[in-house]
């Protein structure tokens, strides 16, 4: 069934959090943080960050737990009623706003608001105009302030319907930047439209909005979707391996997904 990234969200909550747990995704979430962290704001009393499609919070809670004062958004109110109820459990609401926002119209916030704004875990694939949202994401953040945007790799993808023999699909996205992204949900798999990126694109949109690209990296580039990673030594090699050189950038390219790491000029 074709349906909406939010439709899809909305009918997931739930089961979002369960569905990132395995030893992959927690790689995939390890190299998420390992640059955060990199880019938080000095100055923690006083700084402001942004969560936009926050969806569960995970990066709203990190952060907040850190001691930052956080906004997170998103535009799925199934997600947003799943981070009130976890902030409230981890007593953070104190520090973390909720609100419901598209993010490419952030017209509630005002210009220059944030020391760093985070659009992680594909927000920008899955919004109507990703070019409005890098847009708005740089326009809400501070001068020298940080951005981080994660989407999907566009060749990664290409190089997966190829394997498929979906060679229209393929093509298709080649063309357009735009792929019928299929999910899983509880009654079987539907599809929703996700726009994806080379680095070089995303890099591209980002200097248009005046975001100097200071890092890309490939999340993740060596780490296999396999049982290995059950073991434990395994594992901690390929994070080890990850956090290293995901952000070579002779590797960082080859990530399923890519995040790129800005600056505001
Ligand atoms: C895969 S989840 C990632 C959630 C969270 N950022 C993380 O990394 O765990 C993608 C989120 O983007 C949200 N989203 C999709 N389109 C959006 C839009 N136009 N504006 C705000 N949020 C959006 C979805 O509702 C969903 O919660």
């Amino acid at each position: 069934m074709k349906t909406t990234s939010t439709d899809y969200h909305n009918r997931t909550a739930d089961e979002y959090d369960q569905g990132y747990q395995s030893p992959y995704w927690r790689i995939y979430n390890e190299i998420t943080w390992h640059y955060i962290k990199s880019v938080l704001p000095r100055n923690k009393d006083d700084a402001l960050i942004l969560d936009a499609g926050g969806g569960t919070g995970l990066w709203a809670i990190k952060t907040a737990e850190l001691g930052y004062k956080v906004v997170m958004t998103d535009i799925a109110d199934n997600m947003l009623e799943m981070a009130r109820k976890k902030i409230a459990d981890e007593e953070l609401t104190n520090k973390i706003t909720i609100l419901n926002c598209d993010i490419i119209d952030m017209s509630q916030f005002d210009n220059e608001q944030f020391d760093l704004s985070l659009a992680e875990g594909d927000t920008v694939s899955y919004c109507s105009d990703p070019e409005k949202a890098i847009s708005e994401l740089a326009r809400v953040t501070k001068p020298a302030g940080h951005v981080t945007v994660s989407v999907d790799n566009k060749l990664n993808w290409v190089a997966i319907y190829y394997k498929q023999g979906k060679i229209e699909q393929a093509e298709e996205l080649l063309r357009t930047g735009m792929a019928q992204m299929q999910v899983k949900s509880g009654h079987g798999f539907d599809w929703f439209p996700a726009y994806m990126f080379t680095i070089e694109e995303l890099k591209t949109l980002f200097r248009k909005y005046n975001l100097d690209p200071i890092k890309a990296v490939g999340k993740p580039v060596f780490t296999p979707f396999d049982k290995c990673l059950e073991n434990s030594e395994i594992y901690k090699c390929f994070l080890d391996l990850e956090l290293e050189f995901s952000s070579l950038p002779s590797v960082a390219g080859k990530g399923g997904h890519i995040a790129l790491i800005g600056k505001k000029l």
